[in-house]
């Protein structure tokens, strides 16, 4: 079982979108998912609470329960457990750093952003864990070109130790249309670009933490780029039915 730690110490740069994101994808890949919703306002439990299976997927903690919670994941077979963390306590992030396999920062490609990451940076490198910067919320790109604030970002992250993920995330409307509907963007719409997305960066993570059956979360990625664009609970059936195919 493997752990991985989503934060950021800055508001809103992210950290319960990519954790329900990559929760939700990776459960369609075939993981069993874990998401531990540790940060008080709750927002990842507002978006998943109200599913049928929230009971098995979904847990309301703190970093004090930290080391219960693993115990129970590892005992029911469980993949892997994603924390959606707060931007503070900073004593409640470093529990939930050291406990991890993998530290994801997430930060938006903007000056404050980057110059709160390198709080995680610094915390992550104290304890010694792995980490990856994730940039999230970033322009599209143009015709083919990466958009020059996502180049600046790279730029300045590239003396900060972590390193970057080659995923990035854009900023897309699809996130709000699926947490609107209690779902995760590979849900939502397979095929959207937001999809794509987080298949990629789920396919590094899982790289990085040697989860298990990585080569079927890399080749869903290619099934949701190729994939009709299809809504709720088709979308759902879709990539299952898309699952079956690539495995049997
Ligand atoms: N890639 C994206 N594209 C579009 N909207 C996004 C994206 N990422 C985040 N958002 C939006 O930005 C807002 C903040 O995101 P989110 O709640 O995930 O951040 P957070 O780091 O968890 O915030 P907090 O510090 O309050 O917990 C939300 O409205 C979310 O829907
Ligand atoms: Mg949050």
């Amino acid at each position: 079982m493997k752990t991985l730690t989503v934060n950021s110490r800055k508001g809103g740069a992210g950290k319960t979108t990519v954790s329900v994101s990559l929760a939700m994808a990776a459960r369609q890949a075939g993981l069993k998912v874990v998401l531990a919703d540790m940060d008080p306002l709750r927002s990842s439990s507002e978006i998943l609470r109200s599913r049928e299976e929230a009971a098995s997927m979904l847990i309301e903690a703190n970093a004090g329960k930290l080391w219960v919670l693993q115990e129970g994941c590892r005992r029911n077979g469980c993949d892997l457990l994603i924390i959606d963390t707060p931007t503070q306590p900073e004593s409640d992030i470093v529990q939930c750093i050291n406990h991890s396999d993998l530290i994801l920062a997430v930060a938006r490609p903007t000056f404050l952003d980057l110059a709160a990451v390198k709080e995680t940076i610094a915390l992550v490198q104290r304890t010694g864990a792995p980490g990856l910067v994730v940039l999230n919320q970033c322009p599209p790109m143009r015709s083919g070109e990466e958009n020059p604030v996502v180049v600046e970002a790279i730029e300045r992250l590239r003396f900060g130790q972590l390193p970057v993920a080659k995923s990035v995330l854009r900023s897309r409307i699809a996130y709000q249309h699926a947490f609107a509907s209690n779902c995760g963007v590979t849900e939502w719409d397979a095929g959207s670009d937001a999809a794509s997305d987080v298949l990629r960066l789920l396919a590094e993570i899982s790289r990085h933490m040697l989860l298990p059956r990585p080569h079927r979360i890399g080749r869903v990625a290619s099934v949701a780029r190729k994939g009709k664009r299809r809504h709720g609970t088709s979308a759902v059936k879709a990539m299952q039915s898309a699952l079956k195919r690539l495995v049997s």
